[in-house]
């Protein structure tokens, strides 16, 4: 296995940082340095991340958290704005995001040291549908609502027919469901500038056969066998 790819698997962290981590040589092989991104481990090879044995576990963790506005998804900030990680702090276990949620966006976001579900869902040809609840601060016409669900121009790229569901549609005050597949940064909140709407509200209710439910702002809880089966049912496919 891919060396980046065997230190996201043991939940160090998601590929791309594993990778800075490993040009920074904060990464060793059989208590050599390795700097090389191609570097091949073999199952008699013991890596170490800053020191430390890294082991791939068939034991993880899985939790799903509501974000709520004003944290980022990220494990630490530069401008020292509160983290996901602050809310997880009764876990033990160190859990990462799967993939992202911007700082104004609240709702549904997988915590896990599973580095391998955190690859299957976020790389860009995931089919995993990801349905947003949008509010906004006016009303919606049909045409704009075929426009989106159509695809729509978010600066040089055009998003992928998703599916819009109107659930109340009123002149100062509407709420939409987009069900979208891709994950563009900020996708649904460009989306909707596409078509002049002002988001008032963007919270991720549900990430393949995953739903928030009732989990309030700031709470979270471990997934239930039948979501980790789930899971895991996507590893097989
Ligand atoms: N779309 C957004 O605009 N923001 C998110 O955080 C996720 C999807």
């Amino acid at each position: 296995m891919r060396i980046n790819k065997y230190l996201s698997t043991a939940g160090i962290a998601s590929r791309r940082k594993v990778e800075e981590f490993i040009l920074k040589g904060q990464v060793k092989v059989n208590g050599k340095v390795v700097k090389d991104l191609s570097c091949d481990i073999k199952d008699t090879d013991i890596v170490y991340f800053n020191n430390n044995i890294v082991r791939v576990s068939q034991n993880f963790d899985y939790y799903k958290l509501h974000k709520p506005k004003g944290y980022v998804t990220t494990s630490s900030d530069d401008k020292d704005r509160k983290t996901v990680m602050d809310l997880m702090r009764g876990v033990h276990s160190r859990v990462f995001p799967v993939g992202r949620l911007d700082y104004e966006t609240e709702g549904l976001l997988i915590m896990t040291n599973d580095g391998e579900i955190t690859n299957i869902l976020t790389k860009p040809s995931s089919d995993v549908e990801k349905i947003y609840m949008v509010h906004i601060d006016s009303g919606i016409t049909k045409d704009e609502i075929k426009k989106l669900s159509l695809g729509v121009d978010i600066g040089g790229y055009t998003t992928k027919p998703c599916r819009v569901l109107p659930i109340e549609v009123k002149d100062d005050f509407s709420k939409i469901e987009i069900t979208i597949s891709e994950g563009k940064n900020r996708q649904v909140r460009k989306m909707m500038e596409a078509v002049g709407k002002n988001v008032t509200l963007l919270r991720r209710i549900q990430i393949g056969e995953i739903r928030l439910g009732g989990l309030s702002r700031g709470e979270y809880t471990k997934l239930n066998q039948k979501e980790i089966n789930y899971l895991k049912s996507l590893k097989k496919k």
